[in-house]
């Protein structure tokens, strides 16, 4: 085991640095093996005394250092150089060579397709040249690009383009400036040939926006909806919270080679293709949504991070859980509040309780990190979004706004800390926000345990909360959290509604109500108003009295999923194979509701995922509980068939459309195509076929897919291979057919995948290619995954150890369905602890798998 892969940074050893750097100059001759890096930086010492300074660099070929214009030789480090007896104030300069073409890792500088790119988060920028390459050194940029001119006509970075111009042997030159300071890892460089869509937008001041959009030659008819989202974000931002943008240009470049959705560098987003292109006919309803969320999260970023950026990288969640709950607010206002809840509320459930629950657990503000790459995780976005959330809704939205407000005003230009945002948001409101900054800190999901008293003489009914948060890998002792409980009390007699938010605080706390003439129902967590998880003892007949008379949406449909997962586990337990007459029920009673609300019937109809069920009860049934779920699936298929065909036969969407009513029809439809697919129904299949064959758009098509894949329909194979045909030219629509054919239950699972990668459009090298095969076997196969041979542990474990030397942050997150192994069963937490022992048996395993097997094993 190598020293180095050992390390940790600890957030206790935080030092400001010695120097800063107030201006670089870079200037890059783009080639694709030998790229020169020339940078000049105007160095100050911030400390007195004569420190040494570090600068980070990794993968380069250096080609000479000079200080002050005299040739300087630096002290080779760990990670980077050191230089010293240095003057106060100097200039330095330093070239490097780099290659990017052989760049797979796909941080820093490299090629995409026929395209130069870069991503330097989190601490990619010192694979481009040695430099302070932490957040906290804020330098203004003035960048030059050479390249040759008919390869890569468009040459790109952060601000304002200053001049360009031609030189001999083919080649041009573009020189930019970003006049805001802002640190290393929101630097950009693109360079390539693409189709330009234009746009612009006026801000409220008056200020001309010119908006760019850049694609893959051929792909300009579907970057219109990105665009749309860009102005619609731009224009929220602004009315919301009165933020405005702050260069004359922005632009956006789609690549196809990236390891995450996004990132914001200033004024040049960089983008997974698929999180920008969108048609009709290639993308879903989902894509539709995500394009605008994704969109809007890069575009909030240039104030949530850009102008008021991160001390370090502990510090994460400051803009990342902030930039996730306005990104999340906006899609509510963009459509419907409540899907965009229940979709947040099941990325909670199904990933990031399971997170915490693993050897991976850490606070959103993290303490201690191997691998930085590796805490760009559920918790810190997510989780960090609902502590954001809970803010929001102790202080208000007025009170929250304010505090947004001060936040800005003092730290506008600053790089700072989570407490610093905590601080504006006290400061503004007056508050005391001591007991709540603890969330920042303890990792774990809060349980927050239910009990009532009815006295039938006075009519008071209490509620008593008690909160635990059980011990995780990384932290053994816990306290009491500061969190608001929404709740609903129904009262059954008249159906009347009373709705409280507690500010809980305490381990313990009891709340009083009515008088009540009979004992009311207590609906908890409206809203999902805290990341924790509730447990309450309530009755079938309350459970109904919830679905049906709650007003906030998620408790109705938890409520509803509340009832199945129960009766799901018991079936789990026991291997018994005969449903319940109530769950019968319930489904028959919400197909008869579903026109009041198709959105959220649709949802309340969707049974509950095993990755959900699998984090409600430890260990683990594997087994059971698939065989419970599909076993009720077939049942309510076959049970109400005629109910499932009349509700699909309803629907009609006319000309498509991505509007939310249109989603809705849709996405009902598919859940009903799915039971139907299951009924055994004379004539299912050609009906199915025929759906297949009018569809017009991705969604209906995909539907129909879904349907038969989640089936035995012989249909499937035949639909696919037309599918195929149609799409094989196109990499993301065939990523979907990768992710079919990858998430379908079979016998010869593994065969079929092999199969798979060895497709004409498969590439270990595109992240994109690798998450829908690998990564839906894995996170999304149960049944294939958990074979209790052994044989889909071996399998990923096999394709880790080939895809780490490749890009280690792919691999990275590869991994992560094996880390809820301690929730299994002891044969296969055998299995998977032999797995990991193979990994740690690779001597160049990456310092990203390795943080994760390493604390597995602990
Ligand atoms: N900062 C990006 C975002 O959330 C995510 C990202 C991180 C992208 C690291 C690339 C590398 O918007
Ligand atoms: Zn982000």
């Amino acid at each position: 085991m190598s020293v180095r892969r050992d390390t940790a940074m600890k957030l206790a050893d935080y030092q400001p640095p010695a120097y800063q750097i107030s201006e670089l100059y870079l200037e890059f001759e783009l080639d694709d093996h030998r790229t020169r890096v020339t940078a000049i930086s105007q160095v100050q010492r911030q400390t007195s005394q004569d420190a040494p300074l570090y600068l980070n660099g990794e993968a380069l070929e250096l080609g000479g250092v000079w200080v002050a214009g005299q040739p300087y030789q630096p002290e080779m480090a760990e990670g980077g150089i050191i230089l010293q007896d240095l003057p106060a104030s100097f200039e330095l300069k330093i070239e490097t060579i780099i290659d990017p073409a052989n760049n797979s890792s796909l941080e820093g500088l490299y090629k995409s397709a026929g395209a130069f790119c870069t991503q330097c988060e989190a601490e990619g920028f010192r694979k481009i040249t040695y430099f302070p390459d932490r957040p906290d050194v804020m330098t203004r940029y003035r960048v030059r690009i050479v390249a040759d001119k008919q390869a890569y006509p468009y040459l790109l970075s952060n601000g304002n383009l200053l001049d360009q111009g031609d030189l001999d042997g083919g080649r041009h030159w573009a020189l930019w400036e970003d006049p805001f300071a802002k640190p290393s890892y929101l630097f950009a460089l693109v360079a390539g040939d693409f189709d330009l869509l234009s746009d612009s937008f006026t801000t409220r001041s008056g200020r001309d926006v010119t908006l760019q959009l850049y694609v893959d030659k051929g792909n300009a008819y579907r970057g219109q909806h990105a665009l749309d989202s860009l102005k619609k974000a731009m224009a929220w931002d602004e009315q919301k919270y009165g933020l405005e943008y702050d260069l004359d240009v922005y632009m956006i470049v789609a690549v196809d080679f990236f390891n995450m959705g996004a990132m914001e560098n200033k004024g040049l987003n960089l983008f997974n293709s698929k999180y920008v292109l969108a048609d009709p006919a290639s993308a879903t309803d989902d894509d539709y949504f995500n394009i605008e969320s994704v969109i809007a999260h890069e575009y909030f970023h240039n104030w949530t991070g850009n102008r008021v950026t991160c001390r370090d990288w502990f510090q994460l969640s400051l803009k990342e859980g902030l930039t996730v709950f306005r990104d999340q607010q906006f899609s509510a206002d963009m459509g419907s509040p409540a899907i965009v809840r229940l979709k947040q509320v099941r990325v909670m459930r199904e990933h990031q309780f399971a997170e915490d629950a693993g050897p991976m657990s850490h606070p959103i503000r993290p303490e201690e990190v191997m691998e930085m790459n590796n805490f760009y995780s559920v918790t810190v976005y997510d989780k960090g979004a609902e502590v954001i959330r809970m803010l929001h809704t102790l202080l208000g939205e007025a009170g929250f706004r304010q505090g947004m407000d001060l936040y800005f005003k003092r730290h506008d230009g600053q790089a700072v800390t989570c407490d610093d945002f905590v601080q504006a948001m006290q400061d503004a409101n007056d508050v005391d926000l001591s007991a709540f900054r603890r969330w920042y800190s303890q990792s774990g999901t809060p349980q927050l345990t239910v009990g009532t008293t009815f006295e039938p003489q006075t009519g008071r009914f209490s509620l008593s909360l008690t909160q635990l948060t059980a011990a995780t890998a990384d932290q053994h002792e816990k306290h009491p959290l500061h969190m608001p409980v929404a709740v609903e009390i129904l009262d059954g007699a008249n159906n009347s509604v009373q709705k409280h938010t507690l500010s809980v605080t305490q381990e313990k706390q009891q709340f009083d109500f009515g008088p009540f003439d009979n004992e009311p129902v207590t609906a908890i967590l409206a809203g999902f108003s805290a990341p924790v998880r509730v447990k309450q003892i309530q009755s079938d007949a309350q459970k109904q009295q919830i679905i049906l008379h709650a007003q906030d949406p998620f408790l109705r449909w938890d409520a509803a999923q509340s009832l199945i997962s129960q009766y799901l586990h018991e079936m789990a337990g026991s291997g018994q194979t005969s449903v319940p007459d109530v769950l019968i029920e319930l489904f028959d009673s919400m197909l008869r509701r579903v026109d009041q609300d198709p959105a959220l019937f649709a949802e309340m109809l969707e049974l509950p995922s095993f990755e959900t069920l699998a984090q409600q009860n430890s260990p683990i049934r594997v087994d059971g509980l698939l065989d419970a779920r599909d076993c009720l699936k077939r049942k309510l298929a076959r049970t109400l068939t005629d109910q499932w065909q009349a509700t699909a036969d309803r629907i009609s969407t006319g000309a498509y459309q991505y509007t939310q009513q249109q989603a809705a029809q849709r996405r009902l439809r598919g859940v009903c195509l799915a039971y139907l697919a299951l009924s055994n129904a004379p004539g299912v299949e050609s009906h199915l076929h025929q759906l297949y064959l009018q569809s017009d758009n991705m969604t209906d098509t995909l539907a129909v897919l879904k349907a038969c894949q989640g089936s035995e329909l012989a249909l499937f194979d035949r639909l696919m291979e037309d599918f195929e045909a149609k799409w094989r030219h196109d990499s993301l629509v065939m990523d979907k057919w990768f992710a079919l054919h990858a998430g379908k239950e079979r016998n010869d699972c593994l065969s079929k995948l092999q199969i798979l990668m060895a497709h004409a459009m498969y590439s270990i090298n595109n992240p994109n290619r690798v998450r829908s095969v690998v990564g839906t076997f894995a996170f999304y196969n149960p049944r294939g995954f958990h074979a209790i041979d052994g044989s889909g542990y071996k399998f990923l474990t096999d394709y880790l150890l080939q895809t780490d030397p490749i890009n280690p942050q792919v691999a990275s997150r590869l991994i992560t369905p094996m880390l809820a192994f301690g929730q299994l069963d002891e044969s296969r937490q055998d299995l998977i602890r032999h797995q990991f022992l193979r990994l740690l048996d690779s001597p160049q395993l990456s310092r990203d798998l390795y943080e994760k097997v390493r604390k597995s094993l602990r």
